[in-house]
């Protein structure tokens, strides 16, 4: 199949990622949140630009995230062969995702990963667990390599079988092809009863990608933050029991634990990396590869 093409419009819909991100927190305000079908139409019918933006964002990626996209992505990116460089220059690279529309007032996108990082060492957790919060959005430098932001960010979902109403914007599922596609659309799909999510291919993203980047170097609960922290169908509204396996349901505690880190550690005072950069280059060093392939 040749490659599809996107307009502008279509490939970024968002003035910026945090739209998507701020979107997410208004629907889980708080750490127990569960969003009800009331919440989701106030959030819905709110006539706000930004908020039509999303909307937006998520009709191209209800439409356009099928199994077969998934399956393109994972060849194309998962041999990363496209760039390496050092961890530091890594932080670096991802950081030229600027947004344009308010470059004063939102913190790059090393500030969110320090903030969580800190936020969680703070908590006294394990010390790959501050290394995971330090890296878990490392996987957006997709949109540096060119991939519109519906195949970057986004709440991710299995694909291959039926998708859950508890997906934001559920309706926009009716436009993906594979909606009406019976290999795809039953309860299973192309999956095994319980056969645990590490054989359920998600919706392409950043998660998927920092997984892979991730998965020699890190403990398993530690890979499970990583590879489903936007998978908000499972953690928050525990759907898509049917797919999962004992590890799955042993794993999800950490999943549970991440998951406020990074919705809720954001704070306009950027942390003083000069007191910082000591901690953070040993902890690096001691669990990652003097290089990242991308
Ligand atoms: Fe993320
Ligand atoms: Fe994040």
């Amino acid at each position: 199949m040749s490659e599809q093409q996107f307009t502008p419009q279509e490939i970024n819909p968002l003035a910026t990622l945090d739209h998507w991100e701020d979107a997410v927190l208004e629907r889980y305000p708080d750490a127990d949140a569960i969003a009800t079908a009331k919440d989701k139409e106030e959030y819905r019918n709110y006539d706000d630009p930004v908020r039509n933006s999303v909307r937006e964002f998520y009709r191209l990626n209800h439409t356009f995230q099928t199994y077969e996209f998934v399956k393109q992505k994972q060849k194309e990116y998962l041999s990363f062969d496209k760039k390496e460089m050092p961890v530091w220059d890594a932080f670096q690279f991802l950081n030229q995702l600027v947004d344009d529309s308010d470059p004063d007032t939102d913190l790059d996108q090393f500030q969110h990963l320090l903030q969580t990082s800190e936020a969680i060492r703070r908590d006294g957790h394990p010390d790959w667990m501050v290394l995971t919060g330090l890296m878990h959005d490392m996987g957006k430098v997709l949109c540096l390599f060119g991939e519109p932001q519906w195949a970057v960010v986004g709440d991710t979902f299995p694909v291959g079988c039926a998708y859950s109403d508890k997906i934001v914007y559920p309706e926009f599922f009716k436009n993906n092809p594979d909606y009406n596609d019976p290999r795809y659309n039953t309860k299973y799909g192309v999956y095994e009863p319980n056969c645990g999510l590490r054989k359920v291919d998600m919706s392409w993203g950043h998660d998927e990608y920092i997984y892979h980047m991730m998965k020699d170097y890190l403990p398993e609960p530690g890979l499970y933050m990583l590879r489903y922290h936007s998978f908000y169908a499972w953690h928050r509204e525990g759907e898509y029991d049917h797919l999962l396996d004992d590890h799955d349901r042993e794993m999800l505690k950490w999943v549970k634990l991440f998951n406020p880190y990074d919705l809720y550690s954001k704070n306009p005072e950027p942390p003083d990396w000069n007191k910082l950069k000591g901690y953070y280059t040993e902890l690096i060093e001691k669990y990652l590869p003097k290089t990242l392939k991308f």
